[in-house]
């Protein structure tokens, strides 16, 4: 697990004993084409970063955005305790490593690296919205 998530720009900045923390954190995650990794209105719990391959983002059923390697989703209801606000569902087989809240949560809180890339896509991706 080290050596995946020391290629993955995400984590990019992080130190080794960092990584090692990290790795006891996260879980590999796999979707088959089509299959939804979550729902526009679920409570989210988790979010996901890929790996690779490539998702939809659907609003109200419109697709809204594609992401594929080394985009991250899921991250929105975590920071914001809203629900999802878009469905995500694999176009092709994809490998995302996933992270839970309080994880996710720690992290931002204390890795400033991390914390600058969700909140770049955040405000980015809001804007999109409203
Ligand atoms: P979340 O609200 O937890 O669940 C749906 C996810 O879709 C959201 O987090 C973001 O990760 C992603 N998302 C929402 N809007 C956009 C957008 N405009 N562009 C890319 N991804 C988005």
């Amino acid at each position: 697990m080290l050596e995946i998530l020391k290629q993955i720009p995400f984590f990019a900045e992080l130190s080794e004993d960092d990584l090692k923390a990290i790795s006891e954190m996260v879980q590999m995650q796999y979707f088959g084409p089509d299959q939804v990794v979550f729902e526009q209105g679920d409570y989210g719990e988790e979010m996901y970063v890929i790996k690779r391959g490539k998702v939809q983002v659907l609003r109200d059923d419109k697709m809204i955005a594609e992401l594929a390697e080394p985009s991250f989703f899921g991250e929105m209801a975590l920071v914001s305790e809203e629900p999802r606000n878009a469905t995500v569902k694999a176009m092709e087989e994809t490998e995302t490593l996933m992270l839970k809240k309080e994880d996710f949560r720690e992290l931002i809180q204390t890795k400033p690296s991390i914390a600058s890339a969700v909140s770049y896509e955040v405000v980015k991706r809001a804007n999109q919205i409203y």
